[in-house]
């Protein structure tokens, strides 16, 4: 890892462990991207690749054809209203209605160590891997607006993380309408463009499309990251597989809204931008203040998707995630949300408890439905006081009896939510987001809390710790059902309306770092509706999120496919539940669905009481697969070996563990085909010169046989079969 500056050829170089960035001044004014890609160890002739020598000539040369200029130069930080038509990271209105907007390089700065983001999650430099920044000033001395555009490398990894800080340093007030946090531009090289789709239920299906001239996007103005895109997109050229090719990608470390564009332009050049969506935002920048964007996250790769997944893994696992959870295996658990939705007491949790144990299970989550008179989810949210005619003698005394059956407890919450059909709603209804004279849209019947007023986050956070410190509890589901209608805040004034969808954000992320820093033993899993505010963000303060509200083991193939192409399978929230599934009605072997929840979190999410002798007797055996494999799945490599998705018979991914001394593959034959021979699977990240065992058997293979060769699966008869190989180095 190492930034530097060459004053000879005005180049920054910024090295990660195998890539380069390189960035170039151009004119003495203007901030340009160079090069990203394959690490170089010189950089000579480098600035060529500005293209100043060419038509249309840097401005110095040619005043005339400024505007062909700004319309062609690779800007590292593209704005808007001098000739760069294309699309910008940053627009700036003034008091007088002008949006002209030219930052001018001032200089720069290179230090070792990483600053935070004030209130924003963000990644950080640990022992034995520390971080090194390059920040350079720009400033418009028309506007009194000062960038500061930060990149940050650390020692053990590929990635390049990238953020803006604005100041204000002129006489008035600016708005600035859009702040995005990272700007690529680069020749076109055919690319198509990687991105996470889906909706409720399917979040973040791999989808893959053309670059055509024009505009293709993806984003959010939810008010979540959502289910529906992803706040990541990648460039990758033609034909690029797993293990081929080249990507260019990035990762939003943000929850709210959000836009990822690519841009193909007349010049066949491509401009990738990232950052909050600029749709209903506004910032007033007062003199002397500031305004931070979020952090992207950069990954080039030259060896396909799969290195591009390692490094995202690796920079999480060991730059974002905080919690003491991250390397502990995590207690096994129960929900018994599919199990008893609102219908359940004390007696009834008991009961679930008591057969959890027996079968192993290690932690009893008690889900929506314990509180005010919720008996169903058009009520009571906001009023977070135990419902004592289900739970008699409250809290205490339920975690005492789960306690007693040996089990740990968990609870869920929606803390950013209020019921119109709530004492707090009663008592404060200008805490709800809602514009006045309008009725506001009410979603799963509840509004969604005003979390840029001071007062309604202090409150929300009283409710959530009271209850914590009420009994001991040792795992919380955060939930969030509801997305973003009708923004209107009865505390911000009229021309800081646009302030409220980011202000929302830093709310939440307010309350889990207080959460966090209270009790920070507590293992919190985020969720929002399922999978709905999956992203780095929340990472940041729970080390595990819901993948899904989708738990069929077909379904989750796909879901779990998509989230582990940029997530560890530690964060990745998955469930044993019931068949038929409640979601999609399917039938599947118990064993699938315990394959496919072992590749995530792993837990319970059905009665167990329900269940026969025999299928508690899988339960206690999956158990038993999850304390085998779960260091594994928690600290391994992970590798796709095929998509379902893509060849509509089976599924494989295989978990390795770094030094290669042994391997856990999932293979899921999701539908029978007739007259089929076995199908060869190739491994990889084995110790080529070593030999494999196959638990189970005497069989032995060796490590290049398996990675090059490849092992054959027989065919299993009937659909949604599974199995799991384990290979143990001898
Ligand atoms: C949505 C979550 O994804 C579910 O797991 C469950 O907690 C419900 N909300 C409860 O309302």
């Amino acid at each position: 890892m190492s930034i530097t500056f060459d004053k000879s050829t005005d180049i920054f170089q910024l090295n990660t462990k195998t890539t380069s960035y390189l960035i170039g001044i151009a004119d003495g004014k203007y901030v340009g991207h160079i090069y990203y890609g394959k690490k170089l160890d010189n950089c000579q002739g480098g600035y060529a690749l500005l293209r100043t020598e060419e038509r249309p000539f840097v401005p110095s040369a040619n005043m005339r054809d400024k505007a062909g200029f700004a319309d062609g130069f690779p800007y590292e930080y593209s704005t808007a209203g001098v000739g760069d038509y294309r699309e910008s990271c940053l627009s700036v209105r003034t008091p007088q209605g002008h949006r002209v907007c030219e930052l001018a390089y001032l200089g720069y700065e290179i230090f070792d160590g990483k600053r935070e983001l004030p209130g924003l999650p963000s990644t950080f430099e640990i022992v034995g891997a520390p971080a090194q920044t390059l920040e350079i000033t720009c400033k418009d001395a028309a506007l009194g607006l000062t960038a500061v555009q930060s990149y940050s490398v650390f020692e053990d990894s590929d990635a390049v993380v990238r953020s803006v800080r604005l100041i204000n340093e002129g006489q008035q007030p600016l708005y600035i309408e859009r702040a995005l946090s990272a700007c690529l531009d680069m020749d076109d090289e055919s690319f198509e463009m990687l991105t996470l789709t889906g909706s409720w239920a399917r979040e973040r299906h791999i989808t893959r499309c053309p670059v055509t001239y024009g505009k293709h996007a993806v984003s959010s103005v939810r008010g979540c990251s959502s289910h529906q895109e992803h706040p990541f997109a990648a460039l990758v050229t033609p034909g690029t597989t797993q293990d081929a090719g080249e990507v260019y990608a990035m990762h939003f470390v943000y929850s709210g809204n959000f836009l990822a564009l690519c841009q193909k332009s007349q010049h066949d050049s491509v401009r990738m931008v990232m950052g909050i969506h600029p749709e209903g935002f506004e910032w007033v920048l007062k003199p002397q203040d500031s305004f931070q964007t979020p952090e992207v996250v950069c990954v080039y790769s030259d060896q396909g998707l799969g290195k591009m997944t390692r490094t995202l893994h690796d920079l999480y696992r060991g730059h974002l995630i905080r919690s003491p959870y991250l390397h502990k295996k995590r207690p096994v658990l129960i929900n018994n949300w599919e199990a008893t939705y609102f219908d359940f007491d004390s007696d009834k949790l008991v009961e679930i408890a008591k057969d959890a144990r027996e079968a192993g299970i290690e932690m009893l989550v008690m889900d929506d439905g314990w509180f005010g008179k919720r008996n169903l989810d058009d009520n009571s949210l906001g009023d977070w006081t135990v419902n004592e005619e289900k739970l008699p003698g409250g809290l205490p005394a339920l975690v005492e009896r789960v306690k007693a059956e040996g089990l740990s407890f968990g609870i869920w919450f929606e803390p950013e939510m209020v019921s119109p059909d709530s004492d707090l709603f009663r008592a404060h209804p200008d805490w709800a987001i809602q514009v006045p004279g309008r009725a506001p849209t009410q979603s799963r019947a509840q509004y969604v809390l005003d979390l840029s007023r001071p007062e309604v986050v202090d409150y929300v956070y009283g409710c959530v710790a009271k209850i914590l410190r009420s009994a001991d509890i040792s795992y919380v589901k955060w939930d969030m059902n509801r997305q973003f209608t009708d923004l209107g805040s009865a505390f911000l004034p009229p021309e800081r309306q646009g302030e409220l969808p980011h202000r929302y954000i830093l709310g939440v992320y307010e309350l889990q770092e207080r959460l966090v820093t209270e009790f920070p033993e507590l293992l919190l899993e985020n969720c929002a509706g399922g999978g709905g505010r999956f992203d780095p963000g929340m990472l940041y303060y729970s080390p595990q999120i819901w993948c899904s509200d989708d738990t069929d083991a077909v379904e989750r193939l796909a879901i779990q496919e998509g989230t582990a192409l940029l997530y560890p399978l530690s964060c990745m929230g998955a469930h044993v539940s019931a068949c038929p599934n409640h979601i999609v009605g399917r039938g599947t072997p118990f064993e699938t669905r315990g394959h496919v929840a072992l590749g995530g979190t792993f837990g319970y999410e059905l009665d167990i009481t329900k269940l026969s002798a025999e299928e508690k007797e899988k339960v206690t055996k999956q158990i038993g697969l999850y304390h085998r494999y779960n260091h594994l799945i928690r600290e391994g490599v992970y590798y796709r070996i095929a998509s379902w998705r893509e060849n509509h018979l089976y599924d494989c991914w295989e978990v390795a563990a770094e030094d290669g001394g042994e391997a856990a593959v999932t293979y899921v034959q999701v539908l029978a085909s007739p007259n089929s021979r076995s199908r060869k699977i190739r491994l990889k990240g084995l110790d080529e010169k070593a030999v494999y065992r196959l638990e189970g058997t005497e069989k032995i293979f060796a490590g290049q046989m398996l990675m090059y060769g490849g092992v054959l699966i027989e065919p299993q008869e009937g659909d949604y079969v599974s199995q799991v190989l384990h290979f143990v180095r001898v």
